[in-house]
């Protein structure tokens, strides 16, 4: 980097800006070439930066007036007069001006509007053999039909899939994964790409699970970690991709270890946190709306899952797994495992996350303290994802719209209430077995769906794409036409070189980047504001007020996020300011880049530069 401090690099920024606006003006100037000297080495850093950026993803943001859509539609009620549910508007509205509404995901107790039957029409869910009944549920709520054709669907709840397989997914559609995740979903891998964080950031921050290796590859660093520990140490072993606690055993004879490969062998948490003598563990819900920026999401509820016979840690009981594991799929066989249908009550083997948390607090202990380290185990996990989630998404999906994705963390408390992760499930349970699943899973997905923010597609989205598809790579059809979405404007190239190639960059140099706002930082900063009306009961967790101190385990730091992060430290306190300022900006369709040259030029899928020809860089 050229700039010495800050505070220059600030006023140089400044300057930049100006520039193109003096550009706009006397373009035929001339012996500008000290200033585009300067201009092209931040343009130098672009191009090595746009490895780690989103390259043009630009959803052409579709405009529906909420106010030219009839506020009630006339329908006779099909269900009777019995019915006296709430109804509600079938459509969110964005809090800022030429902002598209998104659909609303109501709960049972309230029923949602019918939309014209023009838009209605468009409301279709592709099915999948594993889309769960609370999922089906809350969407035929809002009147989407399933659809067994493959391309014109809005929604899809189904398997994870390869990561070519996303190439195929239309500019209209979201699915419930992101390519890449199996790398924290996968156990073997999960532990593989967190202890490579705590090698970079030392134990201090990475010390929330314990010492694992991976067979065969581990065996001889496992040989002398055996040794060392002594016989008293227990372990447990795990095959990497397996669900439902199918294989998994605690051991502590090295004659134990099954020959089967490949296998993971973890210290066995020996002293867990125990209730009424029993053994548990947390399944908390994560979502994650969008990998870039990075936006978090945690449910304020969840499941604490009970092992079914008293804890001993007694060497001879290792055999017990109802005494060691905590899966439902393994303790629902003992005949002792008591239901609970109760989202109150301290009683049976499965409690609500807040039952826990009464239960806990009831007993003096700090609850809020123990929610925080969850979140810092959750922040950190995710992260550690984000480099390889990053690049399968910009090499296979159109646009970041299309996918999103709830894990299920499983953690354990240990006897000093310290959280520990077990793992990452990148395909959660959602079946309902109990009252208490139904009310617990019920509204957290009622809950994200609203927050996903589904879109009602133009018309000619839905049905041009797939009568010339031929895709091989995978059912999901609807992107076969061409790719309309150009690469940032210059203009916005350099503002994010700058802002990522400050090396000592501190607090107040990093505040200027929301002093000019580009067209995509208007219309991000608006997403992100309006995700933040939808949630329900879910809380973002990053970007937060606190979250800045993560920015450092980000392997590429992004410029979406250090904006995401700025904003947030600006804004938390009071947002009326910052929306405000975007709602006027929206409103002259800064975010659309089709006005306010001071903005840059852009037209809705197709932008040009303000830059005269002779002084583009790309
Ligand atoms: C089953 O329970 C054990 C012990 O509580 C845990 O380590 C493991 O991750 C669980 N497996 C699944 C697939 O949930
Ligand atoms: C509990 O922990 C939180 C988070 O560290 C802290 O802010 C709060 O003051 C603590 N509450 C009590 C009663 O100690
Ligand atoms: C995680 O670990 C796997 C296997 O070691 C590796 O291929 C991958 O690149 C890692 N992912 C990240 C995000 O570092
Ligand atoms: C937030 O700021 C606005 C204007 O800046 C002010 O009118 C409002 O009272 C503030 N709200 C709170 C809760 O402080
Ligand atoms: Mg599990």
């Amino acid at each position: 980097s050229t700039f010495v401090t800050n505070h220059s690099a600030a006023l140089l920024f400044h300057f930049v800006v100006r520039l193109r606006f003096a550009h706009l003006r006397v373009t035929a100037k001339k012996s500008h070439s000290a200033n585009r000297q300067s201009l092209n080495s931040l343009v130098c850093n672009t191009q090595i930066l746009n490895m780690c950026c989103w390259k043009g993803v630009f959803g052409c943001p579709l405009i529906i007036d909420v106010s030219s859509l009839p506020l009630s539609v006339e329908e006779p009620m099909s269900l009777g007069a019995e019915d006296d549910r709430e109804e509600r508007p079938a459509l969110v509205p964005s809090l800022f001006p030429l902002i598209p509404p998104t659909l609303y995901f109501s709960t049972a107790s309230e029923k949602v509007e019918l939309l014209p039957a023009e838009q209605r029409r468009l409301l279709k869910w592709k099915m999948s053999t594993v889309t769960p009944n609370v999922v089906k549920h809350t969407i035929a709520r809002s009147h989407f039909k399933v659809t067994k054709k493959s391309h014109d669907w809005l929604g899809c709840w189904g398997h994870h899939m390869k990561s070519p397989g996303f190439k195929a997914i239309g500019e209209h559609q979201k699915l419930n994964h992101f390519p890449g995740t199996f790398q924290i979903g996968r156990k073997d891998r999960l532990w593989r790409n967190l202890s490579k964080m705590q090698a970079r950031f030392g134990k201090q921050e990475f010390s929330f699970f314990p010492r694992t290796f991976v067979l065969p590859q581990d065996i001889k660093l496992l040989r002398k970690a055996w040794e060392d520990s002594g016989s008293r140490q227990k372990w447990i072993i795990k095959p990497p991709a397996s669900a439902r606690g199918i294989g998994i055993q605690v051991i502590h004879k090295w004659s134990q270890m099954p020959r089967k490969r490949p296998l993971l062998v973890q210290k066995y948490l020996h002293k867990p946190y125990l209730i009424s003598g029993n053994k548990f563990d947390l399944r908390i819900y994560v979502y994650v709306t969008s990998y870039d920026p990075l936006r978090i999401y945690i449910f304020s509820d969840g499941l604490v899952r009970f092992a079914s016979c008293k804890y001993s840690s007694s060497m001879k009981t290792l055999g017990n797994k109802f005494m060691h594991l905590t899966n439902y799929s393994v303790n629902k066989k003992n005949s002792e495992y008591q239901t609970n249908s109760d989202d109150k009550a301290c009683q049976g083997h499965k409690w609500a996350l807040k039952a826990l948390w009464q239960y806990l607090g009831a007993r003096g202990v700090n609850t809020t303290l123990i929610w925080e380290k969850i979140k810092d185990i959750v922040i950190k996990t995710i992260i550690a994802s984000e480099p390889y989630v990053n690049s399968l998404l910009k090499m296979n999906l159109k646009t970041p719209y299309s996918c999103h994705e709830l894990f299920g963390f499983d953690i354990m408390l240990d006897e000093k209430l310290k959280p520990w992760i077990l793992e990452v499930n990148i395909s959660p349970s959602l079946h309902s077995n109990t009252a208490l699943d139904v009310s617990i899973k019920g509204q957290m997905i009622r809950d994200l769906l609203n927050l996903a923010g589904f879109r009602i597609p133009q018309k000619e989205d839905v049905i041009a794409p797939c009568s010339s598809a031929s895709s091989s790579t995978s059912s999901l059809c609807g992107g076969n036409r061409e790719r309309t979405k150009p690469d940032l404007s210059a203009d916005e190239k350099v503002k994010r070189a700058f802002y990522l190639t400050q090396r000592y960059a501190d607090q107040d140099f990093l505040s200027t980047v929301l002093d000019v706002l580009t067209p995509e930082d208007v219309r991000l900063l608006a997403e992100s504001e309006d995700e933040l009306t939808r949630l329900g009961q879910f809380e973002r967790i990053f970007p937060s007020p606190s979250s800045s101190r993560y920015l450092r385990f980000f392997e590429c730091s992004r410029y979406l996020n250090i904006l995401l992060d700025q904003w947030e430290q600006k804004h938390w306190n009071n947002r009326t300011k910052g929306i405000s300022l975007l709602t006027s900006l929206c409103q002259k369709g800064v975010h659309l880049g089709t006005s306010d040259p001071a903005h840059m030029v852009r037209n809705c899928g197709k932008r040009t530069s303000v830059y005269p020809k002779k002084f583009k860089f790309v």
